[in-house]
């Protein structure tokens, strides 16, 4: 897709960080926008924003694992602009950090269901409403790097991220046949409010194995700073759009990231590989882009606890841990 002009485009988190700064440059583009996110406050200031730019955005309140309040949104949509959206960017997501083995159940419960049930339910919510409107179209699910491979401070949101990889090349291959383009953006660091996330952990999930202090927060958002600005978050995803690519690895060096996580796969199927695996210095478990100066920031943070266990999960040897 290639012309944007007059196409609505529906974009899940787009109050904040990547969801926002692709709503500005889809709205710029020509697109009539629909915002969704389950922060109010998120919503009114990006609509401050779009106001005074003049532009057609429409924003609705809606938290993307709640299936009736999906399908009401979608409702809402072709009531305003008559038509299912041509553009479907699913956003929206959530991350905390801790020790694998601190996990909880409400740590996989929550992560998982906004990062893959929610975009499950975008899937089944508007896949039918677009084929069935024939207009074509394009689907973006923002992954991660983190997707590619494992993390042992995220084992939530990356199977999360690994598993949206994997939704989004199905698609891809399932929605051909019907004019609908799909592309799974898998981004770094990124300067967003993510470090924010656990603000809209619902209640019922709050119990957590991650040790999460202000101070530890504070360095993730430092961390974050270092990140890519949203504007060019969103000019990256129009990119993989109009180039119809499946997978949107935002740097140069994309090829060489994937070989070396393709690479890493090979080396776990045999003897050989596992003895190449144990000699290479693995205390990184990082994307391999991670640039040094964003590693600093993160070795920092863990300084003031960040990506720790809570302290009173004995089993955790956090002396063991990746960043020291
Ligand atoms: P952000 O926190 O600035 O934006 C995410 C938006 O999603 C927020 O406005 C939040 O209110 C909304 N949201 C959270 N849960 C929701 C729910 N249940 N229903 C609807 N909206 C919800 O964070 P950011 O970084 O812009 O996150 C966007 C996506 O980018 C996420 O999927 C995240 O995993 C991904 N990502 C972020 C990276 C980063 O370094 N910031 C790196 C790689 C991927």
């Amino acid at each position: 897709m290639t012309d944007f002009k007059d196409k609505v485009a529906f974009i899940t988190g787009g109050g904040s960080g990547a969801g926002f700064g692709q709503a500005q440059i889809f709205s710029e583009a020509g697109c009539k926008v629909v915002i969704a996110d389950i922060r109010q406050d998120h919503l009114d200031q990006a609509m401050e924003h779009f106001k005074k730019m003049n532009a057609d955005v429409h924003p609705i309140l809606l938290d993307v694992t709640d299936r009736k309040a999906y399908i009401a949104a979608a409702d809402e949509v072709e009531k305003v602009y008559g038509t299912p959206p041509q553009i479907l960017i699913q956003t929206a997501g959530v991350n905390a950090f801790g020790p694998a083995e601190a996990s909880t159940y409400e740590d996989y419960d929550w992560i998982v269901g906004v990062n893959l049930g929610g975009i499950i339910n975008g899937m089944v919510t508007f896949v039918p409403r677009m084929i069935k409107a024939g207009l074509g179209g394009h689907i973006v699910a923002v992954a991660s790097l983190g997707g590619l491979g494992p993390c042992v401070t995220t084992a939530p949101y990356s199977c999360s991220k690994a598993a949206v990889i994997n939704l989004m090349e199905t698609y891809y291959e399932a929605l051909k046949p019907y004019g609908i383009g799909v592309t799974c953006f898998c981004p770094g660091n990124m300067n967003t409010n993510i470090h924010e996330a656990s603000m809209t952990r619902p209640e019922r999930l709050k119990n957590t194995g991650y040790y999460e202090s202000p101070e530890a927060l504070e360095g993730y958002r430092k961390h974050n700073v270092l990140g890519m600005d949203i504007r060019e978050v969103g000019r990256q995803v129009m990119k993989g759009v109009e180039q119809g690519v499946v997978i949107c690895i935002p740097y140069d060096d994309r090829e060489e990231i994937l070989r070396g996580e393709m690479q890493r796969m090979i080396d776990y199927c045999t003897p050989e590989g596992m003895e190449r695996l144990a000699e290479q210095e693995k205390q990184q478990r990082l994307p391999a882009a991670t640039p040094k100066e964003e590693m600093e920031s993160l070795r920092e943070a863990s300084k003031v606890g960040w990506a720790k266990a809570k302290a009173d999960l004995d089993w955790v040897d956090e002396s063991r841990k990746f960043i020291k």
